[in-house]
């Protein structure tokens, strides 16, 4: 004979992550007139990042040298407005209570950490050479951060429309 099911009667238990402190609090503080300086920030590192892969790929294509130095000056954009938008990120994080009490909040800074990792390093190996740098490792290292931008910006995104964080509450 199968068990009965035993189920969890006892409403009264609370998410602790729930009841701290400004839970509701989710509303941007970094921004201009309500509007969040990281959601216009993050455009540039994303664009940058696939403009750096793209090169790489035309410079294995082509052979020519401008690209491999397209892919360096790509290269240092994106990890320096990165920087930027993880700054602006990250201040956000830390004030805004709502948006520090929520785990997805705190696995996009890991995860956006990785992504800026990545570029950082990708930079600095052009540096001793950026023609040399493209084949094969600069190409390589430039694979990992496209798809490491795409699982932050997806990411991201998921804390904006799943969570609504950063959003305003309306008038
Ligand atoms: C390094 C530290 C970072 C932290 C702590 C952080 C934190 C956040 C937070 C709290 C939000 C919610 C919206 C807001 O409050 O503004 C957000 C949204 C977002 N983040 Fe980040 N972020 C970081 C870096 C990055 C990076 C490097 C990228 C991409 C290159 C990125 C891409 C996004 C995107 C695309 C959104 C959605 C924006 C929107 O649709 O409005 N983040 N991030």
């Amino acid at each position: 004979m199968p068990k009965p099911i035993v189920q969890d009667k006892d409403e009264t238990r609370l998410d602790p992550i729930a009841e701290s402190p400004g839970f509701d609090l989710t509303e941007s503080r970094i921004a201009i007139h309500g509007h969040p300086i990281h959601a216009m920030t993050v455009a540039f590192p994303v664009a940058l990042t696939f403009c750096l892969f793209g090169a790489d790929g035309l410079y294995w294509l082509s052979g020519d040298v401008f690209w491999a130095r397209a892919g360096v000056w790509a290269a240092g954009t994106a990890f320096l407005f990165g920087l930027l938008a993880g700054l602006s990120g990250t201040v956000e994080l830390l004030m805004v209570p709502g948006i520090r009490a929520r785990a997805p909040a705190w696995t996009h800074f890991v995860i956006a950490v990785m992504l800026l990792a990545l570029l950082g390093a990708n930079w600095g190996y052009r540096m001793g050479g950026y023609e040399s740098a493209v084949l094969p490792y600069g190409i390589l290292l430039s694979g990992f951060s496209v798809l490491a931008v795409m699982v932050t910006g997806w990411h991201g995104g998921k804390l904006v429309f799943d969570y609504r964080l950063g959003t305003s509450k309306g008038n």
